[in-house]
């Protein structure tokens, strides 16, 4: 009797139909394996959570992700992320700069557990400079935390981050951090969030005590007090009593008092939790809390399982919607090499859209047409590697030593599919870039390639002049990277030159022939083809935005204005 694996990787809608005498049997066999991926395939999608956490550096990102894993039950005591980011600094050479500056650069994910549920957790660049990187993070997940310092609010270094998330209308949960310290006014941070971002923040929780003497919570869908009592260190869950209305009244005093006149005043303007508009990223259920002393943590972790969304069946570049449960599919939203520096390695993180990923499955890489064998599939932590084996929609690939893989690069099984482009943020910086040194002149334009691949900085070339290439960045920072990795990773030393450029347009060849009479303004050539007009001052562009308005002067897509 011919046997066939019920569940054998093949993806739901591909499983292959071979193999048998007796194709009622075989047919049979096929659709009860068939209903059994799919299930599986729904049943899995459905308790994943995927969200990356945005926050500006010092914030609490580290100390949070960390008290999430000891609630999740992934360590034993807090301790064990700060341990190992450190370790992870230890080994990596060129992440001394993060170090040094305070700042995170490379992104990391981190896969756990928690009530049933498989959370995939994704870290951004706590740095406007780098609102490109977290654009191609924010593409992947499905739900964002924005971390707030309570004495510090929103600081403008990373306004731009929460308008990238704005602008993309992803789910945005807000954590106010630090509560255990003097802060500012909630209330008037409420204000600020939905000034400035323009997210109506709509408490859940709400703090009861005065700084220094933060007691605890209140849930406002039930109306308790919620009491912590701290920990040694924070470094154990902390533990939590809820207290009715009168005991709270009778128990936390003043303190109790001045939280529910404030909790009046939200409930007047009307700023309470709202699922739907949560949903379409207009308002933000607001948790408070202490990530050091884990206060708040357990109802931040339960509102990403109850609140946030799961992955849902993504559109493809044509509009068409890719079930969850179709053949396997995903798309390259990062590329980053020389993670490990003790292996060079190149890392492309693929986000799984639809279907089942098995490591050794052959997979279609949609750019080239070619099968890419997926042997070297892993989870990525810093410079740690663990093998993945499987995973779901909204699950995270690494796969390693994929050299030739591009950002916004397509996967599939089956029916091909593309996903749409990761737009690019409009660079606002540009530099001619000159290696030091002659001899190293191959290092150098490889160099150079990478850092455009992994969307470092843009590359742009003149198509018919000066051969100096042109690097272009949203903001300085990025410029410090590439030159700071040439170097440690290649040995190439370079000087940039800052071209006087302060705006980009992308053209065509019609109107770059006609831009050609201008002297302020330079067109170059992108590595993915596209043209683009650099112009030494906005008012130039705008005049000839209005007196040629049949010109091709599209606005890059801007981290501030894509929808
Ligand atoms: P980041 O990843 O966003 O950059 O921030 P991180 O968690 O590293 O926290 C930055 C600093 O803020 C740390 O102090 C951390 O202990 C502190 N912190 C985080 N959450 C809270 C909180 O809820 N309350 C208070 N009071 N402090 C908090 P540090 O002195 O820089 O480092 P460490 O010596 O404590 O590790």
């Amino acid at each position: 009797m011919t046997t066939l694996p019920l569940d054998d990787g093949c993806n739901a809608r591909d499983v292959p139909r071979a193999g048998s005498s007796s194709p009622a049997f075989h047919a049979a066999v096929v659709d009860k394996g068939y209903e059994a991926t799919t299930s599986r395939i729904i049943h899995e999608s459905a308790r994943r959570r995927t969200f990356a956490i945005i926050s500006h550096p010092d914030a609490g990102k580290t100390t949070l992700t960390e008290k999430f894993l000891l609630y999740a039950g992934k360590v034993a005591e807090a301790g064990a992320v700060k341990a190992r980011s450190g370790r992870r600094r230890a080994v990596s050479d060129w992440m001394t700069m993060e170090r040094q500056r305070g700042i995170s650069i490379t992104s990391t994910v981190l896969q756990f557990t928690y009530r049933d549920h498989v959370v995939n957790l994704l870290d951004t660049p706590g740095h406007r400079d780098f609102s490109e990187d977290t654009y191609r993070v924010l593409s992947s997940v499905d739900a964002a935390v924005m971390i707030l310092d309570v004495a510090k609010g929103i600081e403008p270094q990373t306004l731009k981050l929460f308008e990238v998330c704005r602008a993309r209308r992803l789910p945005v949960l807000t954590f106010l951090n630090k509560c255990d310290r003097t802060g500012r006014d909630p209330l008037a941070l409420l204000d600020e969030i939905e000034e400035q971002i323009g997210l109506r923040a709509t408490p859940v929780t709400w703090p009861v005590g005065t700084p220094g003497d933060f007691q605890g919570v209140i849930d406002r869908r039930s109306g308790d007090f919620i009491r912590f009592t701290r920990t040694a260190r924070g470094a154990s869950v902390s533990v939590e009593e809820a207290l009715d209305q009168g005991r709270a009244a009778s128990e936390a005093g003043p303190a109790w008092k001045a939280a529910m006149e404030e909790c009046s005043l939200l409930d007047e303007v009307g700023a309470s939790l709202h699922l739907e508009s949560f949903l379409a990223g207009e308002s933000s259920p607001l948790f408070v809390g202490s990530a050091l002393t884990n206060f708040g943590v357990r109802h931040l972790l339960d509102a990403i399982v109850d609140l946030a969304p799961a992955p849902t069946a993504r559109a493809d570049s044509s509009g068409k919607v890719r079930p969850l449960d179709s053949a396997f599919s995903g798309f390259v939203f990062k590329v980053q090499a020389n993670m490990d520096p003790a292996h060079r390695d190149h890392v492309a993180f693929v986000r799984v859209c639809s279907g089942r990923f098995e490591r050794g499955m052959t997979v279609v890489h949609g750019a080239t047409g070619r099968p890419f064998g997926t042997k070297h599939a892993a989870s990525v932590f810093g410079s740690e590697r663990d093998t993945i084996d499987l995973a779901y929609p909204g699950d995270v690939v690494g796969l390693v030593n994929a050299s030739d893989l591009h950002i916004g690069d397509s996967f599939y099984v089956g029916e091909p599919v593309t996903y749409p482009p990761i737009p690019s943020c409009a660079p606002e910086l540009f530099a001619t870039v000159r290696s030091r040194d002659i001899s190293k002149y191959k290092q150098f334009h490889r160099g150079l390639a990478q850092m455009a691949q992994e969307g470092v900085v843009q590359v742009l070339r003149d198509p018919n002049g000066d051969p100096t290439p042109v690097v272009a960045a949203v903001g300085p920072m990025q410029f410090e990277v590439l030159s700071y990795r040439l170097a440690e990773e290649l040995g190439v030393r370079v000087e940039l030159f800052p071209t006087g450029h302060k705006a980009a347009r992308r053209t065509d060849r019609e109107t770059a022939a006609k831009l050609s009479a201008w002297s302020s303004v330079r067109v170059l050539t992108r590595g993915d083809g596209a043209l683009l007009a650099l112009f030494e001052s906005p008012y130039w562009l705008q005049r000839l935005e209005a007196d040629h308005p049949d010109w091709t002067l599209d606005p890059i897509v801007s981290s501030t204005t894509f929808a």
